[in-house]
């Protein structure tokens, strides 16, 4: 798949890298895209780097990697998101693990929705914490990637990636769901800093019988 991750921290930067590994073609999109060159001539295959626009234009799939705080201005930089596929991926935590800067409704993938007009949103992939993403098996338990969104092509697309990182897929439904999952995050950063059981931790759903 072409991937344009938007924002070349530590959860784009990752997630880039594993994908590139599994053979898909990876755009890096940064504000400095002398930044986004660099990191990917430092992965040295299947990526490249260049601006905002530039990554979402070259993709069919956009990873937006970006704290809250910068989300607006980064989907305005991204250029036109019509027909594009928009996984938000931010977590709406204040600074310093002050709790939520917005309540969940609506929650942040809708308002990611409606900046970006046109564009397939989903909610997916805050609910870890990046340095367990290259070890997603926890014992003898596959961690769960809590997915949500309107268009199941989209879905399907990052349910495919979502895989090939190594999570068990959990298909939560329509986007007004991610009202439901992105409390999830304020529940990891509780217990990984403030119940001191540190970032290696995430969420599995147990069931007893298979998914229809
Ligand atoms: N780290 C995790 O474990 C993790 C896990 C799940 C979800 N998340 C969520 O994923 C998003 C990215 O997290 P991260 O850990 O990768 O953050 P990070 O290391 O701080 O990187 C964020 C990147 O976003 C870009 N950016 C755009 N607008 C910005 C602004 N106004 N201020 C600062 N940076 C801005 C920058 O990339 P460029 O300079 O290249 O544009 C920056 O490097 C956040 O919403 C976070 O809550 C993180």
């Amino acid at each position: 798949m072409k991937i344009a991750i938007i924002g070349t921290g530590r959860l784009g930067s990752t997630l880039g890298k594993i994908w590139a590994e599994k053979g898909h073609m990876i755009m890096f999109g940064s504000q400095d895209p002398q930044k986004a060159i660099k990191l990917a001539n430092s992965i040295g295959f299947n990526a490249t780097g260049g601006t905002y626009e530039e990554a979402s234009k070259f993709s069919e799939i956009i990873i937006l990697a970006v704290p809250w705080s910068g989300a607006k201005e980064s989907i305005k930089k991204a250029g036109d998101l019509k027909d594009k596929i928009i996984v938000d991926s931010t977590t709406t935590a204040a600074p310093h693990l002050g709790g939520p800067l917005i309540v969940p409704t609506p929650s942040a993938a809708e308002k990611v929705a409606k900046w970006a007009v046109g564009a397939k949103v989903i909610k997916a992939v805050h609910t870890i914490g990046v340095d367990s993403l290259t070890k997603l098996q926890f014992g003898s338990q596959q961690a769960s990637l809590f997915v949500c969104g309107d268009y199941l092509d989209a879905k399907s697309k990052l349910k495919q990636l979502g895989l090939d990182l190594g999570f068990e897929v959990i298909d939560v439904g329509p986007l007004t769901n991610a009202r439901l999952i992105e409390p999830l995050a304020m529940l990891w950063i509780e217990l990984a800093y403030n119940q001191g059981m540190g970032t290696d931790i995430t969420f599995k759903l147990l069931r007893r019988r298979k998914a229809k």
